[in-house]
């Protein structure tokens, strides 16, 4: 079998080279020149890289019609919730377009490819507190251009399901966190900002944004486990939340991740880190996906946590 990643290089895409890697599958990515290639250092030799830029649609025919791939992972996109105010035009035209352009490839190839849309919980946006968990069934109130960049893509992927009848799994996964995830992110910044304090590189203040949001945290690498599972198994056309059940308020990650250091350090609202509109609940409900697999979320939270820490701890 052979299978496309787009964004290898990136944060879940790196995960999911190595677990398919495991299990002898022929890898293929798309990067692009300017992509830091850290995170896949370590696959160079395993994986076939194809510098690509997904909004060029010739180029995007090209690609595919060279590859073939049975699957494709369509995970590359501007994924950083608070760029897309900054930059909404980029965030939108980059992760519809590139999205669109591999459709259009793959049905112009005629290809019977098994193509993931990586969707995401932000999608669902403003949600009650009487909703959580919300099924797949939930109403879209994005509140981000990031989210309704999600929305578009999810949609899309539903509709060449439809006109076209291509093999598109719609996935929605909730916030997932771990190593390498880049440094923008709330655990994954709250983590570098303790390890920093922890070698004398900075005061030991800790900044931090909204603490009240709540957010369902997979461990990225039960994420791609997921991924693998709904597009081997999933129907064509449907669209499954990824999400472990169980919610946790930023204030409580940010005092597990605290109590993981034996370094004294206080925390700083900083004003600059809070958003237009921010999502202040977010806990997912996946039994569509179990029903039909055998995934289960596996790696315990403090784990995630300790990996992430660690992971700073060997960089910094
Ligand atoms: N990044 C960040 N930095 N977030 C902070 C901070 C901080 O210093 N302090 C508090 N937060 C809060 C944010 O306001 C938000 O409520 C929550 O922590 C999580 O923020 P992020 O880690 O930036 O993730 P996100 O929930 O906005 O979006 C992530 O998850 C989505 C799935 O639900 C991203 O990975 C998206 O790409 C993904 O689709």
């Amino acid at each position: 079998m052979k299978v496309l990643i787009t964004g290898i290089s990136g944060f879940a895409g790196s995960h999911l080279a190595e677990y398919l890697l495991e299990k002898d599958i022929e890898v293929m990515g798309t990067i692009r020149w300017r992509s830091p290639r850290e995170n896949i250092k370590h696959l160079l030799s395993k994986v076939n890289l194809y510098d690509c830029d997904l909004k060029d649609l010739s180029a995007v025919d090209a690609l595919i019609e060279e590859t073939k791939p049975d699957m494709i992972f369509h995970l590359a996109a501007q994924s950083f919730v608070p760029s897309s105010w900054r930059f909404p035009a980029e965030t939108i035209n980059n992760n519809i377009i590139s999205e669109l352009n591999i459709f259009e490839a793959v049905r112009k190839a005629r290809l019977k490819t098994r193509i993931q849309i990586a969707g995401s919980s932000e999608e669902y946006g403003f949600v009650k507190e009487s909703e959580v968990p919300v099924k797949e069934s939930q109403p879209l109130r994005p509140l981000s251009p990031y989210a309704v960049s999600k929305v578009a893509q999810d949609m899309l992927g539903y509709q060449y399901f439809k006109s076209y009848g291509l093999n598109i799994i719609r996935t929605r996964a909730f916030n997932h966190t771990g190593p390498r995830r880049g440094e923008v992110f709330v655990v994954s910044n709250f983590a570098k900002q303790i390890v920093e304090i922890e070698k004398g590189l900075k005061p030991p203040v800790i900044k931090v944004g909204n603490l009240s949001a709540i957010r369902d945290f997979t461990d990225v690498r039960d994420t791609v486990k997921a991924y693998y599972s709904i597009l081997l198994k999933g129907n064509p056309g449907d669209v499954y939340n990824i999400a472990t059940g169980k919610g946790h308020n930023i204030s409580e990650v940010l005092d597990m991740l605290l109590s993981l250091t034996d370094t004294d350090i206080t925390v700083e609202r900083d004003p600059q880190r809070l958003r237009p509109s921010d999502v202040e609940i977010l806990i997912g409900d996946a039994s569509k996906m179990k029903k039909l697999t055998d995934w289960r979320a596996e790696i315990p939270f403090k784990k995630t946590l300790l990996d992430t820490l660690d992971y700073w701890r060997e960089r910094i």
